[in-house]
């Protein structure tokens, strides 16, 4: 039923949670796994460049954004592994996360995306997160809502 999954991270617990469901449905149906996250260009101002300049912080915060990217990513793809996947890919690119989630599954031509109801923002009261909201109504493909 579902032969390639793709499966949105952003390091959050809910998303985690997604990730694990992921992996369960790519198990049960021997299908695909790519978990993808989606991080944000790192635009300075001028001053701040100047700054990063003169402190000599060159390239540091996209460092520290690839790292986290990359540690979650690996948790994500362990677990798969652990739960019997063997075809897990991890991804990691650069845009709109809603535009981009749903981009990747149209070229990589996946049948699913899962994605968690909430991920890393604070606001305690909404129950689905912007990412979630966009991703359902833009993508083609089955989108399974992990609570
Ligand atoms: N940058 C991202 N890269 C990959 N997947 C993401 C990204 N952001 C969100 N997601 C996916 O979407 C799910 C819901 O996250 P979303 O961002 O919609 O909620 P939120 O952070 O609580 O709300 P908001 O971002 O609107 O403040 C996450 O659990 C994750 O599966
Ligand atoms: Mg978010």
């Amino acid at each position: 039923m579902f032969s390639k999954i793709l499966c949105g991270v952003d390091g959050s617990e809910p998303s985690m949670r997604a990730a694990r469901t992921a992996a369960e449905l790519a198990q049960k149906f021997g299908g695909n796994l790519i978990y993808l996250m989606v991080t944000k260009e790192f635009r300075l101002t001028d001053e701040a460049k100047q700054y990063v300049e003169l402190e000599q912080l060159s390239g540091e915060p996209q460092y520290v954004l690839e790292e986290y990217a990359e540690n979650s990513l690996r948790e994500a793809a362990r677990m798969a592994k652990d739960l019997g996947v063997a075809n897990v890919r991890k991804e990691v690119k650069t845009g709109n996360p809603a535009r981009t989630i749903v981009q990747e599954a149209d070229l990589i031509k996946a049948d699913c995306i899962v994605i968690g109801g909430r991920g890393l923002g604070d606001i305690g009261s909404i129950l689905l997160g912007s990412v979630s909201h966009k991703v359902t109504s833009l993508a083609k493909c089955t989108v399974v809502t992990v609570r």
